[in-house]
């Protein structure tokens, strides 16, 4: 069937007519890009399958494949403040809002029966990798891992290290115990039972989904012997991701930087401590000076763009752009409930706006005139608007890079998992926002006058990153295991 295929920032596949094979253990095999219906089994006989065990699944119209969404920041135990808050920006939030409900989650069947709830959303919203933050709770964050672990998702999961200015009844006692509950959570994680029929690996990346991430919420709740002791685990092992925040508001940027006047900024705190580098996930980057995004290329940092937040708590807007003409690598983050979405798809709405309002800011009086279509490859992206294929490619390929997963995720090639969505834009899906199958027959498909079948399949996935939520998305696969999604739910007892 469809299928649609990130290659790169400026560019991605839309085949009308591919053919793509899963492997038992769930990794791609092989893709054939062009193989029509009548042409199927013989396609399928030359590559040696054939017998019982080989199950074919050919999409209907209006249905295509796409690799699954990967948040890059979000928040599970803000899930239940979703559309709550939004008069404050970020410290008084956190402080009225988003602290009294994280520090309910010392209650571990509270915990529990939160996070299988928040889990199953994140799922059936499309998104097959996520980078979660946990609340400071051990036992807490032990279950949330243990819930996604059983649901089957590829994810990160983190305690917050919080060990100062922090309210009383949600705050660490000391340094060493933020460090002592870290190295519990991650030896926690690492025991959970791998992939059931993991292709013979060393890497953990190949055979577990669930992986361990450490997590200084922001520099102003961490103390500097915190900060370096977790500098120092990290050092102790290179795999391991770290995930915090940076720049996001004044405020907060003005209060960091009082609190380390030895640091020359705010990327230079955590730089000092040892905690930036390739697999450094940093949330925000809104504010960054120019030494600043000099210091995190150098360093291979990814920057997780978070732009329904950014406008909700009034923090600012990101150059995705200009940060990405640097070869910085960018992904989406939802930051619930900073963001007041769990969906990636509100992520690439509000990018695309975000990124249109950089333009008027750069350009007053003119809008940018030029149809996506019609740009140069390769032209820079700084203060212009996002075309579909960079939208596209930092929802997936640009989210692996960012937490260091691009060799098994975020595109299709062999050798990756096949971590996909199955879209449905057809008027049975039950969202008449999206333009239904019978856009083909106003648009001439049928008597081949019109669109072509690509043109026809590019407009689908615009349709569905800008009119798309979780009733199009049918099924939503983790290494070749449905997991989620609208048909998954109703066939569930
Ligand atoms: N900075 C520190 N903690 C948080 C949080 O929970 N959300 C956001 N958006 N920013 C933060
Ligand atoms: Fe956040």
């Amino acid at each position: 069937g469809a299928l649609v295929n990130p290659l790169d920032l400026h560019s991605y596949q839309a085949l009308p007519h591919a053919l793509l094979c899963v492997d038992p253990y769930g990794d791609i095999a092989w893709i054939e890009p062009h193989v029509p219906d009548a042409l199927v089994q013989d396609v399928m006989a030359r590559k040696g399958l054939v017998g019982d065990d080989v199950q074919v699944v050919q999409l209907k119209k209006g249905e295509f494949l796409m690799p699954g969404f990967i948040d890059t920041h979000t928040h599970a135990p803000q899930v239940p403040n979703m559309g709550a808050g939004q008069q404050y920006e970020l410290l008084d939030w956190l402080e009225n809002v988003t602290f009294p409900m994280e520090s309910r989650f010392s209650d571990v069947d509270f915990a529990r029966h939160t996070y299988k709830t928040v889990v199953r959303r994140v799922i059936d919203s499309g998104t097959t990798t996520c980078c979660y933050y946990g609340t400071l709770h051990v036992e807490a964050t032990k279950v949330l891992a243990d819930i996604i672990h059983e649901y089957g998702q590829r994810a990160f999961v983190g305690k917050c290290n919080m060990d100062r200015n922090s309210p009383d009844n949600y705050v660490e006692p000391s340094a060493e115990a933020s460090v002592q509950g870290t190295k519990e959570l991650l030896e926690h994680i690492r025991g959970l039972p791998p992939l059931t029929s993991p292709r013979p690996a060393h890497d953990t990346d190949r055979s577990q989904l669930v992986h361990p991430i450490l997590t200084p919420r922001f520099a102003i709740s961490c103390t500097s012997p915190l900060l370096t002791s977790l500098g120092q685990i990290a050092a102790s092992d290179r795999s391991l991701r770290i995930q915090t925040h940076i720049s996001e508001n004044l405020s907060e940027i003005a209060f960091t930087k009082s609190l380390f006047p030895e640091c020359s900024s705010y990327a230079d705190v955590y730089d000092k401590h040892g905690l930036l580098r390739h697999n450094t996930v940093l949330a925000h980057a809104v504010h960054l000076e120019d030494e600043e995004i000099a210091l995190l290329k150098e360093r291979g940092c990814g920057i997780s763009h978070c732009p329904t937040s950014n406008f909700n708590l009034r923090s600012g807007i990101c150059k995705v752009g200009e940060l990405l003409d640097r070869g910085i690598k960018v992904g989406l983050g939802t930051d619930v409930s900073g963001g007041f979405s769990p969906s990636i798809l509100a992520a690439i709405q509000h990018a695309s706006i975000a990124s249109k309002v950089v333009s008027f800011q750069h350009q007053p009086g003119h809008a940018i005139a030029v149809p996506h279509h019609l740009f140069v490859n390769h032209s820079p992206l700084a203060n212009k608007q996002l075309p579909i294929p960079a939208l596209l490619h930092l929802a997936t390929l640009g989210g692996a890079q960012v937490c260091d997963l691009q060799a098994r995720v975020g595109s299709f090639a062999p050798g990756k998992a096949f971590d996909a969505l199955l879209v449905s834009v057809s008027s049975a899906a039950g969202n008449p926002a999206v333009w239904g199958v019978e856009v083909d027959e106003a648009l001439g498909i049928e008597r081949g006058m019109g669109m072509s079948k690509e043109q026809h399949l590019e407009r689908m996935l615009e349709a569905f990153m800008f009119c798309g939520d979780d009733r199009n998305i049918s099924r939503v696969y983790v290494q070749g295991r449905v997991i989620g999604g609208k048909e998954w739910a109703a066939s569930q007892p």
